[in-house]
C-alpha cells in the first residue's frame, strides 16, 4: 500500500484502534487495514479486547496459540517467542489473538501488557491493536504506546457522546490531541455531518467509511477479508484509502454556513 508522503517505510508504527462504543467496527477496521498494509509491510494485529475479543473468529482463524501464552510466561518473552506465538493469516499478516475459550481469559494489567507492546513494535513494521471500546487499563496502555489512535465512531449521537468522553480521558492521560485520528464508520444518509462532528469534538474527521451492509454481511458470513470477498465494494474501496487519509492532511473544517447566506 502506498503512503502519500512515503512515511510508512521510514519507521515502525503502532496504531491503536479504539471504538467510541461497542459495535463501531474496530475489529473489521483493524483486520481490513492489516490486510491492506500486509501487501507491502510486515504487519501484526493484536486483539486487546480481553474478555470478548473475536478478531480470530471474524477472520476464520482458530489459533492454538494466543496472547495469553505470552502473558503467562513473561520471563520467556523475546522476539522469537513472540513471532512463534503469532499466527499467520492467509492474508499475509500476523495475529496475536484472544483465546476462543472465554474461561481462559485473564485480564492483564497495564504493566503486564506494556512489554508485549514494546516487543511487538520491534518485531513487525506495523502493529495494529484492536482495543475494543472499553477504557480499561490495557486499552489505555495501548493507546498511549501508539503513534496514533484511530478513534472509531459512527455518526450517531450516542457514539459521538462516548467519542467525546474518550477524547477527554485520553487528553487527561496526556495523549496529544494530534495523535487522535477521528474516523467515522457506517456513514449512511442520515447522522451528524462531518463538519458538525468536528465542531462538537474539536477534532477533524480524518476519514469516513460508508455504511455498506452488503459488504459487511458478506465478510461476516464468510470469515474472509473485505479485499478477498468483496473487492471494489464501497467499504473495501474506502478501507484501501484509509491509511493514506490517516496520514494525509485532513479536509479543512469549513465553518457552519447556511446556504442562503453564501452570497
Ligand atoms: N461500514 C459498515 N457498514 C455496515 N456494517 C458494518 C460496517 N462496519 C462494521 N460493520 C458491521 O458491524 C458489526 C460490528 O463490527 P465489529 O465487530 O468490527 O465492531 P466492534 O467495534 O469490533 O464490535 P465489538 O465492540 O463487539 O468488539 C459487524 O457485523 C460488522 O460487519
Ligand atoms: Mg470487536
Amino acid at each position: 500500500m502506498q503512503d502519500a508522503e512515503g512515511q510508512l517505510p521510514n519507521g515502525h508504527r503502532m496504531l491503536a484502534v479504539l471504538g467510541a462504543k461497542g459495535g463501531c467496527g474496530t475489529t473489521l477496521v483493524a483486520a481490513s487495514l492489516a490486510a491492506e498494509l500486509a501487501v507491502e509491510q510486515a504487519v501484526c494485529v493484536l486483539d486487546l479486547d480481553f474478555g470478548k475479543g473475536d478478531l480470530a473468529g471474524c477472520i476464520d482463524l482458530w489459533p492454538g496459540r494466543t496472547l495469553h501464552d505470552l502473558l503467562g510466561e513473561p520471563g520467556r518473552l523475546d522476539a522469537d517467542v513472540m513471532r512463534g506465538t503469532a499466527v499467520t493469516h492467509k492474508g499475509g499478516f500476523s495475529v496475536l489473538a484472544q483465546p476462543h475459550d472465554l474461561s481462559k481469559v485473564i485480564l492483564p494489567s497495564a504493566e503486564e501488557i506494556k512489554p508485549v507492546l514494546h516487543l511487538a513494535r520491534q518485531c513487525w513494521t506495523v502493529v495494529i491493536t484492536d482495543c475494543g471500546a472499553r477504557a480499561d487499563e490495557v486499552a489505555l496502555a495501548a493507546a498511549l504506546a501508539a503513534d496514533e489512535v484511530i478513534l472509531l465512531t459512527t455518526p450517531h449521537v450516542s457514539a459521538l457522546r462516548d467519542a467525546g468522553r474518550k477524547i477527554e480521558l485520553l487528553q487527561r492521560l496526556e495523549l496529544p490531541k494530534n495523535k487522535i485520528r477521528l474516523v467515522v464508520n457506517m456513514r449512511g444518509k442520515g447522522g451528524i455531518s462531518a463538519t458538525a462532528i468536528a465542531e462538537q469534538l474539536g477534532l477533524p474527521v480524518h476519514a469516513e467509511l460508508p455504511l455498506d451492509p452488503g459488504a459487511a454481511e458478506a465478510v461476516d458470513f464468510s470469515g474472509r477479508l473485505l479485499r478477498d470477498q468483496v473487492p471494489g465494494s464501497p467499504l473495501h474501496r474506502a478501507m484501501a484509502r484509509l491509511w493514506t487519509q490517516l496520514y494525509g492532511e485532513p479536509e479543512p473544517v469549513a465553518p457552519a454556513q447556511p446556504w442562503w447566506k453564501r452570497w
